[in-house]
């Protein structure tokens, strides 16, 4: 499928996980990539691999993410996909009872300044083109609640959740839609190397999930990439679940 054939799409949090598998999937549909991240070895080598261009940026700091969607514009000569995706998850993210100022402060920076800013900054060239499609990756506790707490992370992906919504609506006449992707849990490295650790912490989160099993960064690549394209034109405001089912489960099959 060549959905994106020559759209200009910017994705944050591209060098690992699903950010890393979405440029994949967009280079195969035919985007033009640029690629931002922390991580400059990782981000040029994705970059490399996908045959787009990488920008370091710290999607935390405004200047960065002004120089970002400047630099897709001045190279590319349009923004039309921004996947607004770079998020962190920190050990010191915990219980309300324990987590600190700081370490909520630094995932609201990451999580949710992070994706407020891009959209700042998207969206004025998008309403120029008076097209666009934004996709912001919020999760499936931003819907749910959780008994193994991430205090920070899921008030952070609530308001991802909540300024998608209100952004959809407020541009939907100017041909820009936005939408918040809310995953499931994903086996990433990270997530399979702390579960090795504990097999029981891991059937703890299985049960829940129909599927029997977590995602594969590919399955939401796939999601983001009909976001993306026009298959999802009467698609925006829309809290986009790829969850395994987690989300409608009450018991789940034996
Ligand atoms: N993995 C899961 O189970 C899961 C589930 C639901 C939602 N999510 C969300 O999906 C998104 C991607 O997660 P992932 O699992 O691919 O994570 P990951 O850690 O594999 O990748 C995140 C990328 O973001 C980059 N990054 C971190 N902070 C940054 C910053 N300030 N500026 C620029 N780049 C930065 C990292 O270097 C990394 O390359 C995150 O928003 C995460 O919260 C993940």
């Amino acid at each position: 499928m060549q959905r994106l054939q020559d759209r200009v799409a910017v994705i944050t949090g591209a060098a690992g996980g699903i950010g890393l598998a979405t440029a994949r999937r967009f280079a195969e549909e035919g985007a033009r990539l640029v690629l931002a991240d922390l991580d400059e070895e990782a981000g040029r080598r994705a970059a490399e691999e996908v045959g787009g261009l990488f920008v370091r940026a710290d999607v935390a700091q405004e200047d960065d993410v002004v120089r970002l969607f400047e630099t897709a514009q001045n190279e590319f000569g349009s923004v039309d996909i921004a996947f607004n995706n770079a998020g962190i998850s920190p050990a010191d993210d915990d219980s309300i009872l324990t987590t600190g100022l700081d370490a909520w402060r630094r995932v609201q920076e990451v999580n949710l300044t992070s994706v407020y800013l891009c959209c700042k900054h998207a969206i004025p060239y998008m309403r120029r083109q008076g097209k666009g499609s934004i996709i912001n990756t919020a999760s499936f506790v931003a819907v749910m609640g959780s008994a193994t707490s991430q205090i920070s992370y899921t008030a952070s992906k609530g308001g991802v959740l909540a300024m998608t919504r209100e952004l959809g609506v407020q541009f939907a006449r100017e041909g820009i839609r936005v939408n918040a992707l809310c995953p499931g849990p994903v086996d990433t490295p990270l997530l399979r190397e702390l579960f090795a650790k504990d097999p029981e912490r891991a059937q703890r989160r299985l049960v829940h999930v129909p599927l029997g099993r977590f995602a594969r960064a590919e399955e939401i690549a796939a999601a983001v990439a009909f976001l993306a394209s026009d298959d999802a034109s009467f698609i925006t405001a829309a809290e986009f679940l790829v969850d395994g089912g987690i989300s409608g489960a009450y018991v789940t099959p034996l």
